[in-house]
């Protein structure tokens, strides 16, 4: 069994973060998605893994190397258009042999793992194994409609009028019959060679296709509010952890990890939290449900379900909720009267002022 990981693609809906770094990157309790993705397959005893790269290939590989830190084999697949997920398994022909798989969608964050999808696909290995999930609108989504013994009796790209509420995840575990899929189907109306085109056309063969469904926690981290309760989620399971220094007049409550090289000073922190290492808070209240990253900078704020990435800094801002704040950038007071502004606001940047 081998693995193919998808980490190309654009990430429109992740904009503007995604302008600046690769959307399976973005870090839920300060590890990037790609990190937990990784995790899951080598928890099957899966080490081969293919890696589907685009433009944002460096970064990616930067994050990664090549595995051994988690005990992997990557290999590196450069996709040179995002031309849909099953031309990915057409680029990684080569590496996939006539291996069964499985594909992982590098943003998709299942906490609780795949070991049980696995076991499903190991018991009856049929040709094609999909995994579905309830969702209240699954128009954003893969769906797909089922028999009574789970058979896949019909799977449709982001319908405008879905006939079921089941949603495609994306994980899938294949056998070698995938191949002729991908290359018997053609783009879709968006352009894209879909999976979920391919899959089909095994349905419509005859083939054996399954579909299970996941019991555990689910999120496409798509776009920015995905982020945020993924986050809230992982956060949720966390175990407290001072590796750096916390003054006396600080006072921490409930699960909170400080990482080494980070000061806590004059604070109260709510739990769950995580503060990266080298980041100072002073004077601050943060949490719950926040992560702050390495080498950021709080002082004088009050932040609560929010996430700020490395090098961020927040100076006298009090009430920020549900916020994103990206890499090195900065969230202060200027000194003028309060009904006075100032920003410097990026393309597809969200800013929401009081009323
Ligand atoms: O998350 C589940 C959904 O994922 C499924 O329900 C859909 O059936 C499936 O098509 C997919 O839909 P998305 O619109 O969410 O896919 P997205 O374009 O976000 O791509 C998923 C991952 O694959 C993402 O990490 C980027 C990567 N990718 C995407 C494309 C189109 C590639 O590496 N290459 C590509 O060509």
């Amino acid at each position: 069994m081998k693995a193919l990981v998808l980490a190309g693609g654009s990430g429109t809906r992740l904009r503007p973060f995604s302008y600046s770094m690769p959307k399976q990157l973005i870090p839920i309790a300060n590890t990037p998605v790609l990190e937990y993705v990784l995790r899951n397959i080598l928890d099957l005893g899966v080490s081969e893994v293919g890696v589907i790269v685009g433009d944002r290939a460096q970064e990616i590989q930067e994050a990664l190397g090549d595995g051994s830190r988690f005990g992997a084999r990557l290999t590196y697949l450069r996709q040179e258009a995002p031309l849909g997920l099953a031309h990915t398994v057409a680029v990684a022909r080569d590496f996939l042999g006539d291996d069964d798989f499985v594909m992982y969608l590098g943003d998709n964050m299942l906490p609780e793992g795949i070991a049980a999808i696995a076991e499903e696909f190991a018991t009856h290995r049929p040709a094609a194994h999909v995994v579905v999930y309830k969702v209240p609108d699954p128009r954003a989504f893969g769906v797909a409609e089922l028999g009574p013994a789970g058979e896949v009796r019909r799977l449709v790209e982001k319908p405008q009028h879905p006939r079921s509420d089941l949603a495609l995840m994306g994980v899938y575990f294949f056998t070698a019959a995938i191949h002729e899929a991908v290359r018997s189907i053609e783009p879709s109306a968006r352009g894209e060679l879909e999976i979920t085109d391919a899959i089909q056309w095994l349905v419509s063969t005859g083939a054996d296709v399954r579909a299970g469904r996941y019991e555990g926690y689910w999120k496409d981290t798509g776009n920015v509010e995905d982020v945020l309760e993924c986050n809230r989620y992982v956060l949720d399971g966390l175990r407290p952890a001072v590796r750096g220094a916390v003054d006396d007049a600080s006072v921490l409550v409930g699960p909170v990890v400080v990482e080494e090289g980070a000061r806590v000073v004059r604070s109260r922190i709510e739990g769950p939290v995580i503060i990266g290492a080298g980041t100072v808070v002073e004077d601050s209240h943060i949490g719950p449900h926040t992560s702050i990253g390495r080498a950021c900078a709080v002082t004088g704020s009050r932040l609560e379900y929010s996430i700020a990435l490395d090098g961020a800094s927040v100076t006298g801002v009090q009430g920020l909720r549900s916020s994103v704040i990206g890499r090195s950038a900065s969230v202060g007071t200027s000194g003028q009267s309060a009904d006075r502004y100032r920003l410097v606001v990026g393309d597809h940047t969200r800013v929401e002022v009081a009323a």
